[in-house]
């Protein structure tokens, strides 16, 4: 009787060390069998390994955070490791200072702007060279090798700001323009496509051309000084993101509302802010989010051998207060983190 107990505890050893291995076997395999990646997931791995750079020329300000955003969204679509550094201020030198190491750590792609023809394309053919294609975006850089450009064409964007106000002040208006750059490409373009639209108005004359270096404060002092300078000044023409908002700012303070008129630049929350209230009367629209969001995109067709256009020209309108809210509901909201 002790004997056969003996042999049933262990025969049933037997069959629980036979289950339990089969158990372990069968895991393993299981494991090895999800690992073993097919075709797609290759290609999926192989995105994944890519690591781009987007290089705004200011990093906290809120057009290029919306850049960033779409960029981002994209990045996390393709497998992408999406990189977003730039100066803290808007500055050439730290901004060429940044591609330069992006290039040196061999970064797979880049998207930046061409501010400035004299400092830019020396570095973008550089890292051309590198075999890194580069993505200009928002400001081209036409006589450099960049693989490609997305974004407004700056040109075209001043010309409708100027035919916008010349209809809006029926071809009567003294006019002072703050722009963030007197040197960068896209803000000179955006100059010079106003002047040409406004050009034959006899009853429009431009008074005064002052830098913001792309934020609200200096736009906002620039406005008023230009006030007690020229009292005659009507309208004013912002040609960045924060200009127009500098000066809503200013021309309220004055209580001139009623008799100034404001064309800006983007559709930020507070650019929309003082479009409903009537302080800003148009803006020109350009598209942040979605050109961060292509030019990603871009940068893999680029590096999977597709053939993309070099110009891309993204939408651009100038827009007022009844054409609001936009359709497509854009994403306003801007998230520093
Ligand atoms: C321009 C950007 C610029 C930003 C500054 C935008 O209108 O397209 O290039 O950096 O304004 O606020």
């Amino acid at each position: 009787m002790r004997k056969r107990w003996k042999w049933i505890i262990y025969a049933s050893s037997i069959v629980a060390l036979v289950a339990s291995a089969s158990f372990t076997i069968y895991c393993a395999w299981k494991v090895y069998a999800y690992h073993q990646p097919g075709e797609r997931e290759i290609k999926e791995h192989e995105n994944n390994a890519y690591h781009f750079v987007l290089v705004p020329e200011e990093l906290d300000n809120d057009y290029w955070r919306l850049v960033e955003k779409g960029a981002k969204a994209a990045a996390k679509e393709t497998g992408v490791h999406l990189e977003y550094v730039g100066p803290r201020q808007a500055n050439i030198d730290e901004h060429i200072h940044i591609l330069e190491k992006a290039a040196a750590s061999k970064v797979d792609g880049i998207m930046t702007q061409g501010l400035t023809e004299k400092e830019f394309t020396p570095v973008i053919n550089r890292i051309i060279e590198k075999n890194i294609p580069v993505v200009t975006i928002d400001t081209d850089a036409p006589t450099s090798k960049r693989t490609a450009y997305i974004g407004t064409d700056n040109y075209y964007a001043g010309f409708i700001a100027g035919k916008a106000l010349a209809e809006d002040m029926h071809g009567k208006a003294n006019v002072a323009i703050i722009t963030g750059s007197l040197t960068a490409s896209h803000q000179k373009l955006r100059i010079q496509g106003f002047k040409d639209a406004v050009k034959n108005e006899k009853g429009i004359r431009i008074i005064a051309i002052e830098e913001s270096n792309i934020t609200r404060i200096q736009a906002a002092e620039k406005a008023y000084s230009i006030l007690n300078k020229h009292p005659e000044v009507n309208a004013f023409y912002g040609t960045s993101a924060l200009d127009a908002i500098g000066i809503a700012k200013v021309i309220e303070q004055f209580h001139r509302e009623k008799e100034t008129y404001i064309i800006g630049f983007d559709t930020l929350p507070e650019t929309i802010h003082y479009l409903q209230k009537g302080t800003i009367h148009a803006t020109v629209v350009q598209e942040p989010y979605d050109r961060g969001y292509r030019s990603e995109k871009k940068l893999v067709d680029i590096i999977k051998g597709n053939e993309v256009p070099s110009v891309t020209n993204t939408e651009t309108k100038v827009i007022r207060k009844q054409d609001l809210p936009l359709r497509p509901a854009r994403n306003y909201e801007v998230k520093h983190d």
